[in-house]
């Protein structure tokens, strides 16, 4: 996924030229809606390419599709399973989810044209300028005849645990550093010296190694995830055969096994004084020992932390979530200044289930910087 980040780079100049707002006096705005755009436009970009990712039907898709698929969920499982042959046709989220698979098609298949095209260029020897996508991977890779009639639930595979989870933890930090505007100046002098060291993002570093040098940010966000995981109970398996622990503890087969994974983040033994934010934590932990150093990193699964699962499933796009986060972040804090209207705090959070999201009506205010 890495080697995406250049194109996502690129792409984010476009997207945030069309989606961030632009106001010299502090103006209310209605973040999350934002950030998610500006996420749906460049995960896109990776996933289908341009101009796919900068139509109308993705943009709309790619913002409601993840919103219907998570309360389709939800709804199917609260009611019974006798009841979901009847519900699963009536749900208007389900109704939903079958459009949206139907113009993904619609989406796609134009792209698989064009690939096919200039896969044939390629073939006789001529030039093509024939960006990458993950859908060209796919119709490489995975050999055209098998993926072509499932290629709109791949896409959608793909892109549904992708751009809200991350634009989700871009609005946390963002409201974390509301409720500590204390640590604004320390994490724009870290984009400041990074950018006066290594130019400007991706200009002399690839993107990868650019934000791999913001290690506050790195913390910040970590203590951010800490306070406001997106997901209370991972990583979730499923057993596939009876298991019988030493001490007698079975788990049948067909049982699923989850994690409570919030609780890691808050018990003293990890994260001492649990309930203060402390976006040094992780730093510091770094700093402690020439063993640490390489440790303690944002998207670095651990028994102390679950945020991204763990072992051999732990989410595959955690390290490309984290450059994109920085990537994000890096631009607004140097662009803007960000506080609450008066008399407002961090947002309540809601627990839908095992998910977790701000209050969706949450605002912040904004203003550009001089
Ligand atoms: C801050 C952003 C994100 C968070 C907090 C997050 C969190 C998670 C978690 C907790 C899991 C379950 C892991 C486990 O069971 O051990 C997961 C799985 C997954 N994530 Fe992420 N994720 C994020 C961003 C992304 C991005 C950007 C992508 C793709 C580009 C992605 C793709 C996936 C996929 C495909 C899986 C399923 C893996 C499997 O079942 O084998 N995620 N993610």
């Amino acid at each position: 996924m890495v080697k995406y980040l250049e194109a996502i780079r690129k792409e984010l100049d476009y997207a945030y030229q069309v989606e961030m707002p632009q106001m010299d006096d502090w103006t209310e705005i209605d973040i999350q809606p934002v950030i998610r755009k500006l996420l749906v436009r460049i995960i896109g970009k990776m996933i289908v390419g341009n101009p796919a990712c900068r139509s109308e039907e993705w943009l709309h898709l790619g913002e409601h599709f993840t919103e219907d698929f998570v309360a389709a969920s939800i709804i199917m499982r609260l009611l019974p399973k006798w009841l979901h042959p009847m519900i699963t046709n009536i749900l208007p989220q389900r109704w939903r989810l079958r459009k949206g698979l139907q113009k993904t098609r619609d989406i796609v298949d134009p792209a698989v044209l064009r690939h096919e095209e200039a896969n044939k260029k390629r073939a006789r020897g001529e030039k093509v300028d024939e960006e990458d996508s993950m859908l060209n991977w796919v119709i490489d890779n995975a050999g055209k005849d098998q993926v072509l009639k499932i290629l709109p639930e791949i896409v959608l595979v793909m892109f549904v645990p992708a751009a809200h989870t991350t634009a989700m933890a871009i609005s946390n930090v963002l409201f974390d550093l509301c409720s500590h505007p204390e640590w604004a100046e320390k994490l724009r002098a870290e984009v400041t010296d990074v950018t006066n060291e290594f130019g400007l993002l991706g200009e002399k570093l690839p993107v990868r190694d650019w934000t791999g040098k913001l290690e506050f940010l790195d913390s910040f966000f970590q203590e951010s995830q800490r306070m406001s995981q997106p997901i209370s109970i991972t990583p979730n398996r499923y057993a596939y055969e009876e298991v019988i622990f030493k001490d007698g503890l079975r788990i049948p087969k067909g049982a699923l096994v989850g994690f409570v994974a919030v609780h890691n983040q808050i018990d003293p033994e990890i994260a001492p004084n649990p309930e203060v934010f402390d976006p040094t934590r992780c730093l510091r932990k770094r700093q402690s020992s020439p063993e640490e150093r390489d440790k303690h990193l944002a998207g670095q699964p651990s028994k102390e932390n679950f945020a991204f699962g763990y072992g051999s499933q732990a989410c595959p796009g955690r390290n490309y979530a984290v450059a994109v986060l920085k990537m994000v972040l890096s631009r607004m804090l140097v662009d803007y200044e960000f506080k609450f209207k008066p008399g407002d705090s961090k947002p309540k959070k809601y627990h839908l289930m095992e998910f977790i999201i701000p209050d969706p009506t949450a605002t912040l205010m904004m203003r550009k910087r001089k």
